[in-house]
C-alpha cells in the first residue's frame, strides 16, 4: 500500500480563499494535511479560528522546518512572489492562487521551479473550480489543441448576466459581486479585463508553451459595453460574453486576446451565467469539449486549492510539456478579426482604417458598424475603447491572414461594390 507523506501547510492569506480552505480542510481529514500557522497582515480582525495559529511574521512559515508546504492566497502580488521565491528556495512546496503574480513574473516562476525541483501548483488560479490547468497538461499532452475558447473570469460574467436578464445597474450587480466575494479587492482588476488576461496568459502556458507578458496579450473588460449593445445583440439572439479565446493558425502560431464577444444562444459559453466559468476546448479527432464550473467564491476556489494539496502527496509537478517536450508556441500578431462597434459620433471611428465595413447603422444616439480590422490596429491603438466606443468581436471572430483576399472579395461582392 502507497503511504502519503504528512502535509503540514504554512498559509498565506485568510481572506475568502483562506479562510474557505481552512473550513474545508477541517471537513477532509483524511487528507493527511494540516494547517500549522497562518500569516496574516492585520492582525486585529477577528477571525474564526484559534488565535494561536495567527502570526504576522512571515518568516515563521518561511523557515520553520516542519512546514513542507505553502500555500499562498494573498492579494498583494508582490509580497506573493516574495513568498513564492523563498518558499521555493527553502526546499517548500507551493500551492498559489495569485494570478496577478503568475502572470506578471511566469519566466521567474518557471526557472525556480527548474532550479529547486520543488512543485508549483496553481490550479485555482485559472477557472477556480474548473480543473483546467492539469488537464491541459496531462490529458492534451500533444499538439493537437486547435483552439480554446473561456469566460476565465467571474465577476464581470456575474454582472453582465445580472445587468441584461434581471436589468440591474451596473453599480448594483458590482457591489454584489463585491458582497459575494467574487471581485478581487480593487474590482478594476475584473471590469477592465486584466484579471481574465493574467489568468489567460497562465492557461496558454499550460495550453500552448507560450511564455509571454500580459502586457503583450490583447485585451479589454466590459467598461465600454453599453444598453444599447444588449438591444443589438439580442435582436440577433447573441449574448455578450467577456471571451478569452487563442486558436492555432495555420502557420503554427497562435492567435490569443481577451475582449467582450457575441456568443450565439447555441453555443456552450451562452450557458455559462454568472460566477461560472467555462472552457471550450477544440482538439484533433474528439472535436468540442466543454467543461464548465464556479470561477470565483470561497469553496469554489478552496476546492482547487485543496486538490493541488492533494496532489502534493505524491509529488506531483507540472512538467510544462508543451514548452519543455514540444515546439513551443508564439504568440500571433497578423490576424484579421470581424467586430462590431458602437459609437457616439462616426469623428471617432478610423473608417479607411478597417479593411472593409459590411454593415452600418446610424440611431439618433448611438451607431454601429461591423467590419474587418487588423489584429495590430487594436494592439497598436485605443481609439476602440475610447470616447464611448464599444468593441465586441462577432462569434467566429479570427480570419487567417491567408484567407483575408478571398473573403475580402467576396464580402464587396455581396454588398454590390464589385
Ligand atoms: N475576481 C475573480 C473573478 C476571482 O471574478 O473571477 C476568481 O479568480
Amino acid at each position: 500500500m502507497v503511504t502519503h507523506k504528512q502535509l503540514n501547510i504554512g498559509l498565506f492569506g485568510f481572506g475568502v480563499v483562506g479562510e474557505g480552505l481552512y473550513k474545508v480542510l477541517q471537513q477532509t481529514p483524511s487528507l493527511k494535511a494540516q494547517i500549522k500557522k497562518v500569516c496574516i497582515k492585520h492582525p486585529g480582525k477577528k477571525r474564526n479560528a484559534p488565535a494561536e495559529l495567527f502570526t504576522t511574521d512571515k518568516n515563521d512559515l518561511l523557515f520553520d522546518d516542519n512546514i513542507n508546504v505553502i500555500v499562498e492566497v494573498i492579494d498583494d502580488s508582490n509580497a506573493a512572489f516574495e513568498i513564492v521565491s523563498t518558499a521555493l528556495k527553502n526546499g517548500k512546496s507551493v500551492v498559489s492562487a495569485s494570478k496577478k503574480m503568475i502572470a506578471e513574473h511566469l519566466p521567474e516562476i518557471l526557472q525556480l521551479q527548474l532550479e529547486t525541483g520543488q512543485s508549483f501548483l496553481c490550479e485555482s488560479a485559472a477557472c477556480a473550480s474548473i480543473p483546467v490547468i492539469r488537464n491541459l497538461e496531462e490529458y492534451y499532452d500533444n499538439d493537437l489543441l486547435h483552439s480554446i475558447k473561456a469566460i476565465v473570469n467571474g465577476s464581470t460574467n456575474f454582472i453582465l448576466t445580472r445587468i441584461f436578464e434581471d436589468k440591474l445597474s451596473f453599480a448594483d450587480a458590482l457591489l454584489l459581486a463585491q458582497q459575494l466575494g467574487f471581485a478581487e479587492s480593487n474590482p478594476k482588476l475584473d471590469v477592465e479585463g486584466y484579471d481574465a488576461v493574467n489568468k489567460w496568459t497562465i492557461l496558454l502556458n499550460h495550453a500552448y508553451g507560450i511564455v509571454e507578458h500580459p502586457d503583450n496579450i490583447l485585451f479589454t473588460g466590459i467598461q465600454n459595453i453599453q444598453l444599447s449593445d444588449a438591444t443589438v445583440a439580442s435582436e440577433k439572439h447573441y449574448d455578450i460574453k467577456l471571451v478569452a479565446q487563442a486558436k492555432k493558425l495555420k502557420d503554427g502560431t497562435v492567435a490569443a486576446f481577451v475582449l467582450p464577444q457575441f456568443v450565439k444562444a447555441d453555443e456552450p459559453l451562452s450557458f455559462v451565467k454568472n460566477e461560472y466559468n467555462g472552457v471550450v476546448i477544440e482538439s484533433g479527432f474528439a472535436d468540442k469539449q466543454f467543461f464548465y464550473g464556479k470561477g470565483a467564491g470561497s469553496f469554489p476556489t478552496a476546492s482547487a486549492v485543496l486538490s493541488d494539496i492533494a496532489a502534493l502527496r505524491y509529488d506531483y509537478k507540472y512538467e510544462y510539456k508543451k514548452l519543455y517536450h514540444h515546439k513551443p508556441h508564439h504568440l500571433s500578431a497578423d490576424f484579421y478579426v470581424k467586430v462590431y462597434v458602437s459609437f457616439d459620433d462616426w469623428k471617432f471611428i478610423p473608417r479607411d482604417n478597417f479593411e472593409w465595413i459590411e454593415e452600418w447603422h446610424a440611431g439618433e444616439d448611438r451607431k454601429y458598424l461591423i467590419g474587418v480590422l487588423h489584429a495590430k490596429e487594436l494592439f497598436n491603438n485605443t481609439w476602440w475603447k475610447e470616447n464611448n466606443t464599444s468593441l465586441i468581436l462577432t462569434p467566429e471572430p479570427i480570419i487567417e491572414n491567408l484567407d483575408i483576399i478571398n473573403l475580402k472579395k467576396r464580402s464587396l461582392e455581396l454588398a454590390g461594390v464589385i
